[in-house]
């Protein structure tokens, strides 16, 4: 019986974010390398937002490259397990937090997500949002599917690269 309601807990947690967002399968580390590398190279003055953020694999390898990373997560087993993997990193902060109602952190320059095509209006209206409330352009790299109606910087592998620009208040 235990065994049951735990399995049923876990399809519950794992499940119910279909309804807001992308179910959890990890990018692949090199691809994950190449974005951060080559491209959109990081360095120790960025700020990465990982959009969920998963088991947190995204910003640890940001925060190897010197990045500060945090990541929006709406499981929180994720949360938990993103936490834990991360403990003796302090670069990292890990929120359990839905990414479409949470406002990003001010100091972010660049965003990451791995997101279903269906979510692609609304991370392009959030994007372009973000970057007219913060007054100054922020990044976003792409993995998987394109971004609705805007061409993309550089693309390379799987991943993109599209900067939103500030659009003078009353036109965003
Ligand atoms: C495709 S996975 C990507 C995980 C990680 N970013 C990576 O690339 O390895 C998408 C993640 O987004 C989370 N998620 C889905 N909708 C969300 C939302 N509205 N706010 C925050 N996290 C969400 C899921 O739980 C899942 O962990």
């Amino acid at each position: 019986m235990l065994l049951f309601w735990l399995f049923a807990a876990v399809v519950l947690l794992f499940g119910f974010v279909v309804f807001r967002g992308a179910p959890y399968v990890p990018s692949h580390r090199t691809d994950i390398a190449q974005a951060f590398d080559e491209l959109y190279p990081l360095s120790d003055t960025d700020v990465v937002v990982d959009v969920g953020s998963g088991d947190g694999i995204v910003l640890r390898m940001a925060s190897k490259r010197g990045a500060r990373a945090v990541g929006y997560e709406l499981n929180p087993a994720l949360v938990l397990i993103a936490r834990f993997l991360s403990r003796h990193d302090s670069r990292v902060t890990v929120f359990l937090k839905d990414f479409w109602i949470a406002p990003l952190p001010s100091d972010v320059t660049v965003v990451y997500g791995f997101a279903v095509s269906r979510d692609m209006p609304k991370m392009t209206a959030k994007m372009q949002r973000e970057a007219t409330r913060l007054g100054r352009t922020l990044w976003y790299v792409g993995y998987g599917s394109e971004l609705h109606g805007r061409e993309a910087e550089k693309t390379l592998g799987a991943s993109r690269l599209y900067a939103f620009k500030p659009l003078q208040q009353g036109k965003a």
